[in-house]
């Protein structure tokens, strides 16, 4: 399986930062042989585009759009509009988008199938808190979030799911090399018996371009979602080449 490196930028950078980024970023891509997505906040998301045009391997995506065409949604971001300048993926059930901003676990499988159906690939986040982990919920929490999300996909379309315990995210804390082999394990045993066997299972949390090698050394890690460390092109490059 190729792998995947996706940059998970939230709400940094700018249309000007987004353009500098990709100045540095993508005439070092050619030695890069995976496949590379960025998550640009959407005020950014025409400036990524125009960047990186028709790159072989790099692509961009939404971090959360809402799961119907147009509306009475004030604030949402349009799947449509991702689609129409160019967008490739969008997030569904970004942990920040489930605890900061209350989005409703009822409501993945919506986004997970809208998303399909236009034609993008979802990245399903999954994964537990602190306290799901030390109480030993952590199987149950990601069969949860994976039934939740994936109620409604359609298993001949192309789907991602990211494996982020909540509490690696952006606390410098990564998971043992173990931790996160068993929950991958766990979780491609939970896609196959789903039908979704050849889905790309991502790690994030604190990666690094320290970390890198050793975690995509393990069994069923196809990549991984980058947040801080994708920020920089050298670090997030060092990363994508690891
Ligand atoms: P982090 O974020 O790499 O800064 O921990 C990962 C994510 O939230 O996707």
């Amino acid at each position: 399986m190729k792998k995947l490196f996706a940059a998970n930028w939230k709400l940094h950078k700018t249309p000007a930062e987004t353009r500098d980024f990709f100045r540095a970023f993508l005439p070092q891509t050619k030695t890069v042989a995976a496949e590379v997505v960025f998550f640009p906040p959407a005020s950014s998301w025409e400036a990524a585009a125009q960047s990186i045009g028709s790159s072989a391997n790099c692509f961009w995506g939404g971090q959360n759009v809402w799961s119907q065409a147009q509306g009475a949604f004030t604030g949402e971001n349009s799947a449509q509009v991702l689609k129409e300048l160019g967008g490739r993926y969008a997030l569904v059930g970004h942990s920040e988008r489930r605890s900061v901003f209350r989005e409703d676990s009822s409501w993945m499988a919506d986004k997970v199938a809208f998303v399909q159906g236009l034609g993008l690939t979802p990245v399903l986040c999954i994964g537990e808190t602190l306290a799901e982990r030390d109480s030993g919920q952590t199987n149950a929490v990601n069969a949860r979030q994976l039934a939740e999300g994936l109620s409604k996909a359609d298993v001949s379309r192309p789907l991602v799911v990211a494996y982020e315990p909540v509490w690696a995210i952006g606390t410098g804390r990564v998971a043992q090399p173990s931790q996160v082999a068993e929950a991958h394990a766990f979780i491609r045993r939970t896609l196959r018996e789903k039908s979704f066997a050849e889905t790309p299972i991502l790690y994030g949390g604190s990666v690094k371009p320290e970390n890198a090698g050793e975690l995509l050394g393990l069994p069923d890690v196809n990549g991984f979602l980058v947040g801080g460390a994708s920020l920089d092109p050298e670090s997030f490059l060092k990363i994508c080449k690891s």
